[in-house]
């Protein structure tokens, strides 16, 4: 055996190592999320997870390829959030409410906490008509935007383990509500209308609320669309005065009660 070949074995047993690890690193993840489930304990620990990134750091000071393993890490914690993800649902989260009640930032944080795709519905449809939305309720109507969320929601059927962020209107349709059931399980996230117009009060992109964006306006609407919103709702989680942190634990909280 010449030195190329040696050099390529050695490298070849490198590579079976590191399969090894990984192997055990996610079975050691599966543990870990089990004994969570047995003792009642939150899933989501993001000063862990700041605590590994530290420990790694530490480590990998001084060394030659730190920016190569970093790169590496960065993936295998991708994937160990991927196999939480996978084991807590196998199927879409699709969040509801109306507007400013949270969809958008508790989509975020769980697609970024389990790795999970997530999907804006309003930013969807918006790319693809190359419009805002007020524009797209200006120019083609209301009707018009709603088949659209209509046609997205059959389509996001095909995806597993996506959180789905519907607009404030999507769930108000009945065939849309079948739509989302068939492949998620639909968490209904609500504010109080003092809640729900502090965080509006500055933005000009909501058409629904043209000429009605005060107390009184925001607290009709949720009014009238409470019932249908609660009619669809798998699960209700109320955002006021919580943390992203506190809903999303809930909210798996009360999702994986649903498999008991
Ligand atoms: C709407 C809510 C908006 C957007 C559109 C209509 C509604 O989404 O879809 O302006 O009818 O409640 P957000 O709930 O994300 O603001």
């Amino acid at each position: 055996m010449n030195d190329l070949e040696m050099y390529r074995e050695q490298l070849a047993l490198c590579d079976d190592k590191i399969i090894d690890a990984l192997a055990e690193r996610n079975a050691i993840i599966e543990k870990i999320m089990a004994y969570k489930e047995e003792y009642g304990m939150p899933i989501l620990q993001p000063h862990q997870e700041e605590k590994q990134q530290t420990r790694l750091m530490e480590k990998l000071e001084g060394n030659k390829y730190k920016k190569e393993i970093q790169d590496v890490f960065s993936c295998v914690r991708k994937n160990g959030k991927r196999i939480q993800a996978r084991k807590l649902f196998d199927y879409n989260i699709v969040l509801i409410g109306f507007m400013g009640t949270g969809k958008s930032t508790v989509s975020e944080y769980l697609s970024t906490m389990f790795a999970m795709k997530s999907v804006e519905m309003d930013q969807v449809i918006a790319e693809r008509e190359q419009m805002s939305i007020p524009d797209i309720f200006e120019t083609y109507g209301e009707e018009y935007f709603r088949n659209r969320e209509t046609e997205l929601l059959i389509e996001l059927q095909s995806e597993r383990g996506a959180v789905i962020s519907c607009g404030g209107g999507a769930a108000l349709r009945e065939c849309n509500v079948a739509e989302m059931k068939k492949n998620g399980r639909v968490v209904l996230l609500v504010a109080s209308p003092e809640v729900v117009y502090g965080r509006l009060k500055d933005v000009n992109d909501r058409p629904v609320l043209s000429g009605r964006k005060n107390l009184e306006g925001i607290s009709e609407l949720m009014e009238l669309r409470r019932g249908k919103y609660e009619a669809a709702a798998d699960i209700v989680i109320t955002t006021d005065n919580k943390s992203v942190l506190a809903i999303c634990e809930e909210l798996i909280q009360r999702l994986t009660e649903m498999d008991e």
